[in-house]
């Protein structure tokens, strides 16, 4: 379904693209004919990534943690400088950990807060002011989570998804103006690198819970986030697509 060329010429940002699902919609960037910047807080993980990388296609690391607005300024000044222009921001990085609601802590809670919804309305606003804004073109993707339901057992990290759910839409509406497409991925049970911070009894059966009676992968998300970044998609915005195998729609993700 993709040209081999889709992304010719376009210069992209996969924030927490050192890892699991971030690496895969890099990778497929890189496939398409991207240019790829991919950012995360640990140059390590950066570095071994590149080295897969950079054999597909033009691909270049940033150390950022999306959390620190610095950070995130020095981001685009460094795209700036290199490129000039960026036309796809994936913001993919985030993270999480199981609690019930009673357990989890101030510190917590504004820990989870801070990486998924701050950190990603950070990037967002700079890189808009920066590139999307002047250039009067630009397209962003938001990776969430599946919060059809709540998100019990992970209230905090639900909170913050709900809230990038929520400024997608008003984005899409206020920056259609600029010419800017802004949309949000939530995946269901993916097999992937995030799935080792969850305890393994967590983790077991939980394919029974799925209606398609199996986790999705990595490649299937980066799959629709990608589409969704291309031409393809160029009449849809402000809308949260899910990627779940049905599992919003029926039974329980785990046992609390
Ligand atoms: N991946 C997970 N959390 C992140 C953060 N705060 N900054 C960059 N990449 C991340």
């Amino acid at each position: 379904m993709f040209a081999d060329n889709l992304f010719r010429d376009k210069i992209a940002l996969v924030t927490g693209g050192g890892t699991g699902i971030g690496y895969a919609i890099a990778e497929q960037l890189l496939q398409l004919g991207a240019r790829v910047y991919i950012a995360s807080r640990k140059e390590e993980k950066l570095k071994a990534a590149l080295e897969k990388l950079n054999p597909q296609g033009d691909c270049d690391y940033l150390v950022c943690n999306i959390r620190e607005l610095e950070e995130v300024e020095a981001a685009a000044e460094a795209i700036k400088a290199k490129d000039g222009r960026l036309d796809i921001l994936i913001n993919n990085a985030g993270g999480q950990f199981p609690s019930l609601a009673e357990d989890i802590s101030p510190k917590g809670w504004n820990a989870v807060i801070n990486n998924n919804l701050n950190g990603t309305w950070y990037m967002t606003q700079t890189m808009a002011k920066a590139f999307f804004i002047p250039q009067k073109e630009g397209v962003i993707v938001n990776m969430i989570v599946n919060i059809y339901r709540g998100f019990p057992g992970m209230t905090h990290t639900g909170a913050a998804r709900a809230g990038i759910d929520n400024f997608t839409k008003s984005l899409a509406v206020e920056w259609s103006k600029y010419n800017i497409r802004i949309n949000a991925v939530a995946p269901g049970i993916i097999q992937s690198t995030g799935l080792e911070n969850y305890p393994p009894q967590l983790v077991e059966g939980i394919a029974r819970t799925i209606p398609m009676k199996r986790l999705g992968t990595c490649e299937e998300v980066a799959w629709l986030t990608n589409f969704l970044a291309s031409p393809m998609a160029n009449y849809i915005t402000g809308e949260t697509v899910y990627i779940d195998g049905g599992q919003r729609l029926w039974g329980s993700i785990f046992e609390l």
